[in-house]
Order: structure tokens, then sequence, then C-alpha cells
């Protein structure tokens, strides 16, 4: 069946006092339309339109992949007023089914839109619903004596206590063949509570012209709940985190203290890879074997096979294998850390590599850096590579020596197998082989009698 999915992401939620579009918030570093569209893809493809109002700009930045897909509705009139915004796309594309997904229900899984797929061959309408115990602002799922699907009912539109009570709700996800929405789309009205066109309201439309409606009824599943407030962004988020982490410790991945890691969704980790909670991994990051992570550390973007001590900050760097890396060690985007080289405590580095064997063991600033092999850096080296307008490089060649608080003022380059005195000051090219020392001689006087 030729399927269009549509995603419902116009609205400003209100309802959290956050800055940017709801959809936008983020669920363990990624935004809740990203993992809607995640799942949709292994749906329908590329074929997913969304429909996008409030600070439209910032969504489409972020999904600069789906540029032509968004669909705008200027003014946010409900969910079936968006649906109708949608139309004219619905009608140049032709599709024989259109699937309507909300865009703050991130954890819905492929598996689910394929069910209300397979059963809309046989309807008009379907729509996923599941159980609540407390089913507050869900729209509530209408049936008759004979469990037929008559209507539903916004939550701000129950009259009776026995509605209020009912336990089976609207997801949010629905599928209506097209010439169902050809009949009923524009007969919307906006006459309840908030004065909106709601998407719901087909399912009555629908059983007023005689067609086919059915909802499917997943029962209690958490990955249907949607996300309205602060409150059940944290509790999705914190259903997420807890899912991944188990699903890492099934892959043979050894997680102490599960409860305090959290692994971002497109992190990668490998069997035999040891993790000391608590800690972030986030973004793209890839964990391999042999690698140790210690505990209180944060890592983004980055690659790592070395070993990380305690309370490190590390992101899009690469560390390979044999790497020591902290305690208190910050490694920042463009850090290569070689083979068996060691970045030790209060130690920055950025865009620099550090060759196999080389060793920066404390109190250092490594900017802009090309170092060789088997280097040492003493402890209160830092490089100079900001003169107030450009960044400059500095070179430091195999075996080089670099004494204890020098400054390296770049551009410059220290020879292979040269040594700097500590204390120096560097300004200009140091030769292969050579001692540099370049700061104020000591001088011994007699001391100054007191009277
Ligand atoms: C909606 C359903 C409710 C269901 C619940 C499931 C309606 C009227 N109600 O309620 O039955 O139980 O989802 O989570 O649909 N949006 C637009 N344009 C608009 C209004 C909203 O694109 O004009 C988008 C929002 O950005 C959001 C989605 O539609 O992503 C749902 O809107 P929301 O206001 O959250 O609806 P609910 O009250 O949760
Ligand atoms: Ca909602």
């Amino acid at each position: 069946m030729q399927t269009l999915a549509l995603v419902l992401a116009a609205g400003k939620g209100t309802r959290m006092a956050l800055s940017g579009p709801k959809v936008m918030q983020e669920l363990l570093g990624k935004p809740l339309l990203w993992y809607v569209f995640k799942s949709l893809e292994q749906v329908v493809g590329k074929e997913v339109y969304p429909i996008v109002g409030y600070e439209k700009e910032r969504i489409e930045d972020y999904f600069a992949e789906y540029k032509g897909n968004f669909i705008f509705q200027e003014e946010q009139l409900g969910t079936g007023h968006a649906l109708q915004i949608a139309w004219p796309k619905i009608e140049e594309k032709n599709p024989e089914i259109v699937l309507v997904t909300n865009g703050d229900t991130p954890l819905v899984k492929k598996e689910y839109f394929n069910l209300l797929l397979e059963k809309v061959k046989k309807f008009d309408l379907v729509f996923l619903s599941l159980e609540l115990e407390e089913p507050g602002s869900y729209g509530r799922v209408i049936r008759n004596k004979q469990g037929k699907v008559e209507k539903i009912i916004e939550a701000k539109d129950l009259s009776s206590e026995r509605e209020k009570q009912i336990k089976e709700v609207n997801a949010g996800i629905y599928c209506f063949r097209i010439e169902f929405l050809k009949k009923c789309l524009f007969k919307l009205g906006s006459d309840n509570a908030q004065k909106e066109y709601y998407i719901t309201d087909l399912i009555g439309l629908a059983k007023e012209y005689g067609f086919g409606v059915e909802a499917l009824n997943l029962g209690q599943v958490p990955e249907l709940l949607g996300i309205n407030s602060v409150q059940e962004l944290s509790l999705q988020e914190e259903f997420l985190r807890d899912k991944i982490v188990r699903e890492w410790l099934e892959k043979g991945v050894l997680i102490r203290h599960p409860k305090s890691v959290i692994i971002g969704p497109e992190v990668e980790v490998e069997k035999g890879v040891v993790i000391e909670g608590p800690v972030h991994i986030l973004g793209q990051s890839r964990i391999g074997f042999p690698a140790k992570i210690g505990p209180y550390s944060f890592i983004k973007d980055s690659e790592i096979y070395g070993r990380v001590h305690e309370f490190c900050h590390i992101e899009q760097a690469l560390i390979k294998e044999e790497v020591n890396v902290g305690p208190f060690a910050r490694l920042r985007p463009g850090t290569v850390l070689e083979i068996g080289s060691r970045v030790g405590n209060f130690v920055e580095v950025k865009k620099s590599v550090l060759g196999r064997g080389s060793k920066a063991n404390h109190l250092t600033y490594l900017g802009d850096s090309l170092i060789g092999e088997k280097v040492n850096i003493g402890a209160g080296t830092i490089t100079c590579n900001y003169d107030g307008k450009n960044k400059h490089q500095t070179i430091i060649e195999d075996r080089a020596f670099i004494g204890s608080n020098s400054a390296l003022v770049a551009p410059v380059k220290i020879g292979k197998d040269s040594l700097v005195g500590a204390g120096s000051t560097i300004t200009k090219e140091v030769p292969a082989g050579s001692l540099a020392i370049a700061r104020a001689k000591q001088v011994i006087l007699p001391k100054k009698k007191k009277d």
C-alpha cells in the first residue's frame, strides 16, 4: 500500500514553560522529533512530511535532510486543522493510506506503525489506543455496548464522571484511507471546549458517514506516552535511559551502577567494554574494546579504545588503545591521542595530536599542536596558540623534552631530540638535538643586613 506519513509538530507546547518548540525538547541529547523520524523512516522511508509552525526554522535547520517535506501551519488551530493544511500535499502525492502521528510521542516502535498499517487493510480509519490508570489529559475512546468504537472525547470536553473514568485512551497515531479523508476531512468543526479542530472528531464523523473504524488497543505500553509537561519529559527520558542501558548489558558490556549511567541512542559500545557510573556518553560516540570508562565523566561524539579515569570531559576526541586519560582531563574537539600516550590531571587538549607514547601528565594546555612520538611535556607547559586574532600551530617533534612551566609561543617548532629548559618562553624554532633555555638568569647577591 502506498503510504504517506505526516507528523504533527506545529504546536508550541504551552504546558511546558521551556524555550523552543516542544518537539525540539531533548531525550538523551536528541530532539523528540528525531526519534519519531527514525522510527517512521523504517516504515515509509523518506515519505515523511512534518507539519511545523511555532519556530519552524529551528526544526527545519536541524532536520535539513527533510528540506522540501515541511508543511507550514501558520496558525495552530488544532490537530484536525493541521491535517487540513496538509491536504494539498496529500492530494499531490495521492497515496492509498495517510499515516498521522503526534510529534510529541517519541518512542513509538516501528512495529506499532506496522500493526496499524496491517489493520487498515480492513478499515477506513484505524488508530492506536492504550490503557492508563490515570488517563488525565488524553482523549477517551468511547465504545458502544458491543464494544465497537463510537468516537473520541477530548479530556476537556468530558461531561460525566463515567466518561472521565474510561481508561482506554487515544495514542494520537492514526491511519486513514484517502477516500475517507476526501469525504470527511473538511467536515470538521471547532465547537468544543478549546475551540479547536480536533483530528479525533474524524472518528465520530467516520461512524456517522458509514466508514469502517477500529481502535487497536495495545494496553499499558509506555512507548505510547506523549510528552506535555516537564514531568512527562523526565519520566520518558528515564524510561529510555534504563532501556538503553539494559540493552548494552545484554550485549555483554559491563556497566557498573547502571542507574547512574546515561548512554545516548546513537552511541555504540563493544562487548567487553567496562563502564562505571555515574557517566554520560552521548552523541555519536563509539566505545570500543578494550576501553574502560571510569566514573564522573562526560563524553560526547568521541571514539575511545583506551582508559578514561575519573572526572574527564571529552568531546570530539579519538583515544586509541593503551592510552590513559585523567583523572580531571579535558579533551576538546580535534584531540587525537595515539597509542600508549598519556594525558594526566588538569590537562586541556584542543585540536592536537599527541603521538605514540608521548606524555602530558600535569597542568598543561595543548592547543593546535602536532606532537610526535615519545615526547615529554613537563608540568605547567602552555602552548600559546592565540595572538588575540588568529590561532597558530605548535609542532613538537619525536623525543623532545619540554621542561616544566614552559610557554611555547606559536607558531613555533621544537625539533626532535631537543630539550627545553624549565621555565622557558620559546618564541623561535628550537633545532633538532639542541638545548634551548629562555629564562632570566638566576642572580645570587649578598643578603642585605637589617639594622
Ligand atoms: C492529542 C489528542 C488526544 C490524545 C493525545 C495523545 C487531539 C485533539 N487530541 O491530545 O486525543 O489522547 O494527543 O498524546 O488531537 N499540533 C499541531 N498543530 C496544532 C495543534 C497541535 O501540529 O494546531 C501538534 C502538536 O505540536 C503535538 C501534537 O499535534 O505534537 C498533539 O497536540 P497536543 O496539543 O499535544 O495534543 P494533546 O492534548 O496531547
Ligand atoms: Ca500531546
